[in-house]
């Protein structure tokens, strides 16, 4: 094959491509014998046209087989992960690696920093004192077998083809595509060794895939390369129309997720991380009650001895922000009936929560914190969100972002369920 007409093909939608042409383009890419700027115009050329299934069996194949399939047989308990498309306020893994852990299942959690208007697990947990993300694969197995579960960052050596291809997604405008984003996660995730895998797909303003019936079709396209490569995957759909929880920021959610381990979480924040236990649980073939384990203690033993295993101080207090903004005010008495996710996203990003580019730090102290959310009861005049700054000047960038994303109603509002769908 050559990988102009490769191109060519995918671009006049001709026929799929053949599981040898997959092969080669992926080697040939390696090799440097295919160019970036070609490869990118076949990733435009995939976007427009998608891929059938086996193409793109074939193509998270090569992204699987570019790099090391980590082994972790040797753990002796049943290994399951998590990962979610990204949300706003999502501290969901923080509590939920400990907590399946504590139930007896290995979680090898491997993820990534945050980019946009969504947080980054691995930023989340770098406000703790201490806490590394980097762990060599010797201490990456190390660290699961002392305290069950582990976050860390993707190492090098898994699935590298997506690397390079999100790199040059990101700057041609082709992130964007069911099933490039379906064989950009799955391939991590089937690298990283895990038996079983739960999906958490958002769907709603704050999400990356807005539309509920392209969420459900990304669920079910990810389970489905799951399940082809060996991995029990199952998919919840589950709505990120509000923040998830009242924190949004790094060092306030992981205050937020402490919380939650030691049974104080905000409802809808639980709601979510316990239907995904359970589902994980199930999966693991594991029978126990994840609430219990949290009333009982064992979560937060858990969430302490994976911060400390890799370096973190549990007992360490948080950093805070040197300045308070309250913002938002309810423009009558009322009940909120829509705190936009996207909107806040932006703001906790603008505050210096998020980076703009890859290179950039974030701020551990910045963010905002929801006082009231949807459902709640509000006064005229009383505010609804509290904005966190290390830099003041921030607070009016943050305060654009927030215009009009607040609705009051006179009347209770009637909330959606946040779990929509299942698939798998
Ligand atoms: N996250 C990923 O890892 N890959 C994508 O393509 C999109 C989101």
């Amino acid at each position: 094959p050559d990988v102009v007409s490769l191109i060519r093909i995918k671009r006049d939608n001709l026929r799929p491509l053949t599981d040898p042409e997959i092969n080669w383009l992926f080697a040939a890419y390696a090799d440097g014998e295919v160019a970036d700027e070609q490869m990118a115009a076949l990733l435009m050329a995939i976007y427009l046209n998608g891929l059938d299934a086996a193409e793109l069996r074939a193509w998270t194949g090569e992204m699987i087989a570019s790099g090391e399939r980590l082994d972790l047989s040797g753990l002796g308990r049943p290994t399951v992960d998590k990962h979610s498309t990204g949300g706003v306020g999502d501290k969901v893994s923080l509590v939920l690696a400990p907590l399946v852990a504590s139930c007896g299942a290995a979680v090898p959690m491997l993820s990534g920093r945050g980019l946009g208007h969504t947080g980054g697990t691995l930023d989340k947990l770098e406000s703790i004192r201490g806490w590394r993300a980097s762990l060599g694969n010797d201490e990456l197995l190390a660290a699961l077998a002392e305290a069950g579960a582990v976050i860390a960052a993707a190492g090098s050596g898994l699935a590298p083809a997506d690397r390079r291809l999100y790199a040059l997604r990101d700057v041609t405008g082709t992130v964007e595509s069911i099933p490039l984003i379906a064989s950009s996660i799955m391939s991590k995730k089937i690298a990283e060794g895990t038996d079983a895998l739960v999906l958490d797909v958002k769907t709603g303003s704050g999400a990356f895939m807005a539309d509920q019936e392209d969420a459900v079709r990304l669920a079910t396209v990810m389970a489905g390369l799951g399940a082809e490569h060996g991995v029990r995957t199952r998919a919840l759909v589950t709505r990120m129309e509000a923040p998830l929880g009242r924190a949004v920021g790094n060092a306030l959610e992981v205050a937020e997720a402490v919380a939650a381990l030691s049974g104080d979480g905000p409802p809808d924040l639980m709601e979510v991380t316990l239907a995904l236990a359970r589902h994980m649980l199930d999966l693991a073939g594991i029978d126990a009650d994840p609430a219990r384990a949290i009333a009982s203690g064992r979560a937060l033993d858990t969430w302490k001895k994976m911060i400390k295993v890799q370096g973190g101080d549990p007992d360490a207090p948080l950093p805070r922000a040197a300045h308070r903004q309250a913002a938002l005010p309810a423009p009558g008495d009322g009940y909120v009936a829509r705190l936009d996710a996207l909107a806040v996203g932006v703001a906790a990003w603008r505050l210096g929560a998020g980076r703009a580019r890859k290179e950039d730090g974030v701020s551990y102290t910045a963010g905002v914190r929801c006082l009231a959310k949807p459902g709640d009861r509000v006064r005229a005049g009383e505010p609804v969100l509290e904005l966190h700054a290390d830099d003041p000047d921030r607070f009016a960038a943050a305060l654009e972002a927030l215009d009009g994303a607040l609705t009051v109603t006179g009347e209770p509002p009637v909330l959606p369920p946040l779990i929509v769908a299942q698939v798998g």
